[in-house]
């Protein structure tokens, strides 16, 4: 992509056809799919539930004149035709997957975002140069199917389509026969090799933290998104009569278990306070009250924003886990290392100009979470733009975004498509 020119009336026309209303009612009608009693939503990875927010995504880019289609593993796209249809598109959106108990903004913002800034776009008048295309990744929360970012990351060329394909979840059903169930559901679509050439990545998201409210800022320019590792620690002892076997000869995995995660925890604390340590999921076998458990597994989420720090930490989860769990034994395997990555700072210098232009109070800021932006940096200059979040709640039924904030970060998103999509 060539340096586009700063084309300031097409962005800020662009961002004036953002309609809060729509966007807002939107959001509200595909939180309805997957919907909980508490008001949040728990939509896996190519549930029936995802499948019924694709429909109504689907519906609303036929009614604009885009067109649809899919990849190997699922990710969706919805096309805005450029005046130059041979250009690599701009791509923008994020995830419709949820945790299982998930707010109503985490990804899917990203992906409405997108698609109000094409329908801006098109309210306008404008016909950008370059296509847009709006994406939902597959399976970004790595919920049902472990790890996460499978889409992304096959789009990017991190993994193998294959091996996504073939991951199963807790019920032994697979990504391609989950994903085969999810398009029989909806109209047949296109089916593409995963992976195109991108002239740039922008996605939309709440922040999932404290730090835009609490500085009265609107829009953050995200500088980037910290290290993580995941691993899967399995502690074997075995299993025993709870009131004839005694004490000093069990080999009991759950105490064993608990010693080393509170061990983890110190040596985490020791390192300093960016250090992110989460033990989200544990399995306890045989699971009953009156049996002595035999094996435990439990997950570690590990992360900071200090790629060799962090990979020193988790050089010595085995033998942190080895020693406080003797006498019973640790196998700790590693799932995910994914270092630091810094976003394109051309876009992030653009994004915060595009705000002051927009008259929303902006500022940088680095992502503590995960997004599906960190493997499209690897292959397109990428950008974030994030809008607050109540308290920084997510992950958590009770998050909630506020209508003018998710359309104060869709303006901006408008704004730059526009203008990106001359250059
Ligand atoms: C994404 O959902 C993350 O866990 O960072
Ligand atoms: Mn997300
Ligand atoms: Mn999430």
């Amino acid at each position: 992509m060539t340096a586009a020119p700063m084309s300031g009336d097409l962005g800020e026309r662009a961002a004036s056809h953002v309609r809060e209303a729509r966007l807002w009612d939107r959001h509200m009608e595909l939180a309805r799919f997957g919907a909980t009693a508490a008001g949040g939503v728990d939509r896996p990875a190519l549930s029936a539930a995802e499948a019924a927010a694709r429909g109504r995504l689907l519906e609303w880019a036929a009614a604009r004149g885009m067109t649809a289609h899919t990849d190997t593993v699922g990710n969706l796209f919805l096309r805005l035709e450029g005046r130059d249809p041979g250009l690599p598109p701009l791509l923008t959106g994020s995830h419709l997957d949820s945790q299982p108990t998930g707010g109503r903004f985490d990804g899917v913002s990203g992906v409405l975002a997108g698609f109000e800034a094409v329908e801006a776009l098109l309210d306008a008048g404008i016909r950008p140069r370059r296509a847009i295309e709006v994406v939902a990744w597959m399976n970004e929360e790595g919920n049902r199917f472990a790890p996460g970012m499978m889409g992304s990351e096959v789009f990017a060329g991190w993994r193998m389509a294959d091996t996504v394909l073939a991951a199963r979840d807790a019920d032994g059903v697979s990504v391609a026969d989950a994903l085969a169930a999810m398009n029989a559901a909806l109209p047949p679509l296109p089916v593409r090799p995963a992976g195109f050439p991108v002239a740039a990545y922008l996605e939309a998201h709440i922040e999932q933290g404290p730090v835009l409210e609490r500085t009265g800022a609107v829009i953050g320019a995200v500088t980037g998104i910290q290290g993580k590792q995941t691993w899967r620690v399995t502690v074997t002892g075995e299993e025993g009569h709870a009131g004839t076997q005694p004490m000093a000869e069990r080999r009991d995995a759950l105490m064993a278990a608990a010693a080393a995660i509170l061990a983890l925890r110190a040596a985490c604390a020791g390192a300093g306070p960016d250090v992110m340590l989460t033990v989200g999921r544990l399995v306890v076998e045989p699971n009953a009250p009156s049996v002595v458990p035999g094996r435990v597994t439990f997950t570690i989420d590990l992360r900071h924003p200090d790629t060799a720090l962090m990979r020193a930490l988790g050089s010595r989860i085995q033998d942190i886990c080895a020693d406080r769990a003797a006498p019973c034994a640790v196998e700790a395997v590693p799932l995910i290392d994914a270092a630091s990555v810094a976003f394109d700072e051309g876009l992030r210098r653009r994004t915060l100009e595009i705000a002051g232009r927009l008259g929303h109070p902006a500022m940088e800021l680095p992502s503590l979470a995960g997004h599906d932006a960190r493997p499209l940096a690897s292959v397109a200059p990428a950008a974030m733009i994030f809008v607050p979040c109540r308290a920084g709640i997510s992950h958590n039924e009770a998050e909630w975004a506020e209508p003018a904030h998710l359309a104060a970060g869709t303006r901006v998103l408008a704004a730059l498509l526009a203008e990106l999509g001359e250059g």
